[in-house]
């Protein structure tokens, strides 16, 4: 016991901070269904991003802690980072990450990244975000970025999940932007939010390539087929959502952009799983 008294105040939490990594406060968390939950951290003074980027994050509880890509599901003027997370079985990061309650300390990497950004897409009149599962996170910000509204006319966020639960996040999300003081006005004006289900009963069934080939996501929106001159897209899900949406906005004519080469759509995949 005399020796506890002699050791260092600080926390096992602080043990195993490497060098290049912010350690955060876990300040709020939101859990949908036991496969998704929302968590929220302290933003340090000097990190900046760009909505839609991504960043490393991991949790202090190993000598080397496991890093996983994170899309920040906050806007880049928010005082807190927010992200969007799946709970997979086993999952190195996720096992031990869907435990943490506010007050806990999350690790993030110093550099964001990403191509989901505004910067790599030319300006248009129409911008759809595509997304499945937890790839709505990187939109989450970009909606609620001042930005986002100067540069299209209209944004088109399509969300499709396989449960009906699984959209709480998104309809959350845009239930509130609906009334925010800072984006609110924007949003109400030119944001569109289209959920779809694939595996219950919902208004609109299922994955969005078909909805785009049957040109029933057109009709329901009421605007023309997609076309290179007017519309942008961006595309968030997994490896297999996004080749098929990639082909589908490739057969109308868009062509892929990056932050060095904007274009007229852009892809990421949701990282964990
Ligand atoms: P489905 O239920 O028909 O597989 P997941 O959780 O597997 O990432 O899926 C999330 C959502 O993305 C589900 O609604 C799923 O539909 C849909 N999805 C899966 N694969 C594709 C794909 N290749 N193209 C478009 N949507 C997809």
């Amino acid at each position: 016991m005399q020796e506890n008294a002699t050791l260092p105040q600080t926390g096992a939490a602080e043990a195993h901070i490497p060098a290049g990594v912010y350690a955060e406060t876990v300040t709020e968390v939101q859990h949908y269904t036991d496969r998704l939950f929302r968590f929220r951290i302290t933003r340090p003074a000097a990190f900046r991003f760009r909505s839609g980027e991504f960043v490393m994050i991991g949790l202090p509880n190993a000598e080397r802690p496991v890093y996983r890509a994170y899309s920040i599901a906050s806007p880049s003027w928010d005082e807190e980072i927010e992200f969007f997370s799946i709970k997979v079985p086993n999952g190195p990061l996720t096992e031990h990450l869907q435990k943490i309650r506010p007050g806990d300390t999350v690790l993030m990497r110093k550099k964001p990244t990403g191509t989901l950004v505004n910067d790599a897409l030319l300006p248009g009149k129409r911008v759809y975000m595509f997304s499945t599962g937890t790839g709505i996170a990187p939109f989450a910000s970009l909606i609620r970025d001042p930005e986002t509204y100067e540069k299209f006319g209209e944004v088109i966020l399509t969300h499709t999940c396989r449960e009906v639960a699984e959209l709480e996040y998104g309809l959350e999300l845009v239930r509130k932007l609906m009334e925010d003081e800072l984006v609110g006005e924007l949003a109400r004006a030119q944001l569109r939010h289209y959920p779809t289900v694939t595996r219950e009963p919902y208004p609109v069934m299922g994955r969005i390539t078909d909805l785009m080939a049957s040109g029933k996501l057109f009709a329901d929106l009421g605007v023309p087929p997609i076309c290179p001159e007017d519309d942008r897209g961006m595309i968030c899900g997994s490896m297999a959502m996004l080749r098929d949406t990639k082909e589908a906005l490739e057969d109308f004519g868009l062509v892929e952009g990056s932050n060095a080469q904007p274009g007229s759509f852009v892809v990421e995949r949701a990282f964990v799983d």
